[in-house]
C-alpha cells in the first residue's frame, strides 16, 4: 500500500506511525526510569502488530479485559497475559485456561470475591494449569475491587493461598483519574492510589503475607505520576493512541495523538458539514468516568494544518452521519481528520488501521481482537 490520504476511501481509522512509536518508546522509558514493568492494556488497540511493537520496546507482557481479547494474544504467541477483569464464569475460565495451558502462557487473573477465588481455583484444577491471581483493590472508581477498609481482605488472600493458587499481589485501576482537569489533579489521584495500595500491602504483610507485585494502570497516571513508590508494574492502555480525553486534561498536545478518523463531507447545510463518520465509527462516548466539560463527539480538522489548525466540534451524531459545526468554507467532498473523544471504543469499531508515514498510507493492520466481547 502506498497512497496519499486524499485517495483513501472513508471513513477510515488512521494511525500516525511516528506518534505511535514515540508514545510506545516514551512510556517504556518512563517505566524503565522508575524501575517498574510495563504491561500494556491491549483493549485500546486490539492489534497484534502494535502489541509486538510494545513487546519489542521492552513490555513484560500484555493486559486484556475480555477473555476473547486475551485469546487472540495467547494464540498468537504472547507469553504473558493478564486478564484484568473479574472472571466468575466457569465457561469463560475454562476457555481461557485451556488455551493458556495449550500455549504455555503465563496467565495472571484478578479476583475480588470468595466466589471468584473458588471459580478460578476449580478451573485451574480442571485444566491442570498454574495461574497467578491479583487481589483487585478499589482505589476510588468504585467499580470492581475491595475497598481498603473491607474486612474480607486478609481472608480473601488466605483463601487464594489455601486453594493452592499463586498470590501475585495487588492490582488497581484508578479510572476516576479521568475526572482530573490538569496534571496536578491527575498526579494527586495517582498519589492517592499509591497510598491506598501501600496501606493494603502493609495490612497483608502485618499478617505475614508477602505481596510480591503491586500493579497500577492508567494513562493519566502514567503521564502525570512523579512517584512509583511501592509499585512494580504499570498497565496503561490508551497511551499508545491518546485522544481528546487526554488532550482535554492538558497532559499532551494534539500532535501526540496517534489515532484519527478520516472522513468526507458528504453533504452541507447552513450550520453543519455532514460527514460520513457517525456513531457507527466514532461511538457516542462523551468522556470517561464522569469527566467534566466534554461537549461533542470529537474535533474535526481540515487535512491541511491537522491537528494544529482550529478544529471544528462534532456536535451531533446519527448512525452514519456526523454533524460538524461549520467554521470555514470547505467544499463538498473535502476530507477531514477527526480526533475522537475516546480512542479505545473507536478502535473496536474498525476492521483495520491504515498506517501513515509522512502523511502517506503505507500499510494496513487488522484490529485482530475487535468485537471480542465474550
Ligand atoms: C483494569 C484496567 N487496567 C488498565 C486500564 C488502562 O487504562 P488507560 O486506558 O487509562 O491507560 C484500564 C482501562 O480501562 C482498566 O480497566
Amino acid at each position: 500500500m502506498n497512497s496519499s490520504i486524499q485517495d483513501l476511501e472513508t471513513p477510515r481509522l488512521l494511525i500516525d506511525n511516528a506518534a505511535l512509536l514515540q508514545n510506545i518508546r516514551e512510556a517504556q522509558q518512563t517505566a524503565n526510569r522508575y524501575g517498574v514493568a510495563l504491561r500494556p492494556h491491549v483493549k485500546t488497540h486490539k492489534c497484534l502488530e502494535i502489541a509486538r511493537l510494545q513487546i519489542d520496546e521492552g513490555a513484560a507482557g500484555v493486559t486484556a479485559s475480555k477473555v476473547g481479547e486475551a485469546l487472540v494474544f495467547i494464540e498468537n504467541g504472547f507469553g504473558s497475559v493478564t486478564v484484568a477483569y473479574p472472571l466468575i464464569s466457569d465457561v469463560k475460565l475454562d476457555r481461557l485456561l485451556k488455551s493458556a495451558s495449550d500455549f504455555r502462557t503465563d496467565l495472571r487473573l484478578i479476583v475480588d470475591s470468595l466466589e471468584g477465588v473458588a471459580a478460578v481455583a476449580a478451573a485451574a484444577r480442571r485444566n491442570a494449569i498454574a495461574v497467578s491471581v491479583f487481589l483487585k483493590v478499589d482505589v476510588g472508581l468504585h467499580r470492581c475491587g475491595v475497598r481498603e477498609d473491607d474486612p474480607r481482605i486478609v481472608d480473601l488472600v488466605r483463601r487464594i493461598k489455601s486453594e493452592g493458587i499463586a498470590f501475585a499481589g495487588l492490582l488497581s485501576h484508578a479510572g476516576h483519574i479521568y475526572r482530573a482537569t490538569n496534571r496536578e489533579e491527575a498526579s494527586a489521584v495517582a498519589r492517592g492510589e499509591l497510598a491506598i495500595l501501600g496501606r493494603v500491602k502493609k495490612k497483608l504483610e502485618d499478617e505475614g503475607i508477602e505481596v510480591a507485585e503491586v500493579s497500577v494502570g492508567s494513562t493519566p497516571g502514567l503521564l502525570s505520576s512523579d512517584s512509583y513508590d511501592g509499585i512494580t508494574e504499570n498497565r496503561p492502555g490508551n497511551y499508545v493512541f491518546l485522544d481528546l480525553n487526554i488532550v482535554r486534561m492538558n497532559l499532551v498536545s494534539p500532535r501526540r495523538v496517534a489515532l484519527s478518523v478520516l472522513t468526507t463531507i458528504v453533504s452541507l447545510n447552513r450550520d453543519f458539514y455532514i460527514v460520513d463518520a457517525g456513531s457507527k465509527v466514532l461511538t457516542s462516548d462523551v468522556g470517561a468516568h464522569g469527566q467534566s466539560g466534554v461537549s461533542g463527539y470529537g474535533i474535526a480538522f481540515p487535512l491541511e494544518g491537522y491537528p494544529e489548525s482550529d478544529g471544528m466540534i462534532i456536535e451531533r451524531l446519527s448512525e452514519e452521519h456526523g454533524f460538524v459545526k461549520r467554521s470555514s468554507n470547505l467544499r463538498l467532498g473535502s476530507k477531514l481528520r477527526i480526533i475522537p473523544n475516546h480512542a479505545c471504543p473507536v478502535a473496536n469499531l474498525g476492521s483495520h488501521f491504515v498506517v501513515l508515514e509522512d502523511e502517506r498510507a503505507i500499510e494496513e493492520w487488522p484490529v485482530a481482537a475487535r468485537a471480542c466481547v465474550l
